[in-house]
């Protein structure tokens, strides 16, 4: 038997949801280019793509985005619940409690307890935890805030509905920013998290745990959580001028450079290009440089000289986090977001890991210690 650190290159599953190339900088959702999904669709039609396998007509997209409308207002016991949280609580944190919580007030999404779910019940359940997902998000920041009072849902679009619930923005340049945000990171293989989502449905788990334990998953700095981490890394930097003594110390310590490097790719990210394009085209919207641009921009030149060589480039955390500090979103949601847009993918993979179920069960090397007797307490 061969291990494997870290399963990396052993395949987990047939898909047929997105397909990554590592070595062009490539990325599929369905078969769809991630540029041409970025450029002409919306995160609404996404998820339908993602779940459904198929871009839907006119027709099944109005009945999908009515589906996912209807679905957002919260039940007020769970408002209740977060307003005797500590205010300080981590997003991350609430949001896992508040998706775990779901599944106690919409019985149809722990049915399955009893057996398998058909494959209505899967897709119905997954209306659910997408309507719900973006509501739970905002419905914290508001508490946080202290703006709960006048919160509401609308039948906005997905993205025109989450940026509005969570800071009342209407601009429509901030609604198209987010919503292919959201797009840009719903879907990305057999990640860890998604990894996370699928051993959890292979158990028969209710989808409500399945998302709760991914985004647990996702909150780890090597995985979503790396785009907080760059933008505090890039303000520890501080200006172009300190990028090459900060990353040659780092590099010096064996500390890994936040946003930079990937398991699958070996080029730059073709999320990190699209999202750059975009932190370029808000600031020219803005007219207004930033700083932390253009010492991102020096990182990227640094790491390419130092790192080129190992395939490390920047990822799709290198420039997101700084595009959604520019929005005016707080660095503590930024991870959540990413968990609002990913809850598309693992949801896709939950249905998927349903169609042909087999429980995620490996093996190990054991290279313990051999069996020995028992040692009284006296005798240690
Ligand atoms: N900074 C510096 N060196 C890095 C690096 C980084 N961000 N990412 C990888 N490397 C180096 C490793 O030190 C290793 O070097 P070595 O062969 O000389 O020992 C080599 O590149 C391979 O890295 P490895 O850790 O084996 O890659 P992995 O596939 O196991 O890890 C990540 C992938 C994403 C966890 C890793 O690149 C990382 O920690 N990146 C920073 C966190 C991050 O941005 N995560 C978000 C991912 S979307």
């Amino acid at each position: 038997m061969e291990y494997i650190p870290g399963l990396a290159g052993v395949p987990a599953k047939h898909s047929k949801i997105s397909d990554i190339d590592g070595e062009k900088g490539v990325l599929y959702y369905r078969g769809y280019s991630i540029e041409d999904i970025a450029e002409n669709s919306t995160f609404d039609e996404t998820c339908f793509l993602l779940f459904n396998g198929e871009l839907p007509n006119k027709n099944q997209l109005t009945e999908f985005k009515k589906n996912i409308s209807k679905g957002r207002e919260v039940h007020p016991d769970i408002l209740a619940m977060m307003s005797h949280l500590p205010n300080n609580a981590s997003p991350m944190h609430v949001l896992q409690m508040s998706i775990a919580l779901l599944s106690e007030f919409f019985p149809a999404l722990t049915e399955q307890a009893e057996g398998q779910y058909s494959l209505e019940q899967q897709h119905s359940a997954a209306i659910t935890i997408i309507s719900q997902i973006a509501t739970l998000a905002a419905a914290w920041e508001r508490t946080y805030n202290n703006s709960l009072q006048g919160f509401s849902v609308t039948d906005k679009d997905y993205a025109a509905n989450f940026l509005y619930m969570l800071n009342g923005n209407e601009d429509p340049y901030m609604i198209e920013t987010l919503d292919k945000c959201l797009i840009l990171h719903a879907e990305h293989t057999i990640n860890a998290s998604t990894f996370t989502a699928m051993v959890t449905a292979s158990t028969l788990a209710n989808p409500c745990s399945v998302i709760t334990a991914a985004i647990a998953s996702l909150s780890g700095p090597l995985h979503g959580g790396a785009n907080r981490a760059v933008v505090s890394m890039i303000e520890d930097i501080g200006s172009p001028a300190n990028v090459e003594k900060y990353i040659d110390s780092r590099l010096k310590n064996k500390e890994v450079i936040w946003g930079m490097g990937h398991r699958e790719y070996k080029t730059k990210d073709p999320r990190a290009k699209i999202l750059e394009k975009m932190l370029i085209k808000l600031l020219g919207q803005e007219k207004t440089s930033s700083i932390e641009l253009e010492t991102a921009k020096k990182v990227e030149e640094v790491c390419e000289a130092r790192l080129g060589e190992k395939g490390i480039y920047p990822n799709v955390d290198f420039y997101s986090g700084i595009l959604y500090k520019e929005m005016g979103i707080r660095p503590e949601l930024f991870t959540p977001i990413f968990a609002v847009s990913r809850t598309a993918g693992w949801l896709a993979h939950y249905i998927e890991q349903l169609q042909n179920n087999k429980i995620f069960r490996p093996t190990q090397i054991y290279d313990g210690a051999s069996p020995r007797k028992y040692v009284s307490m006296e005798q240690r």
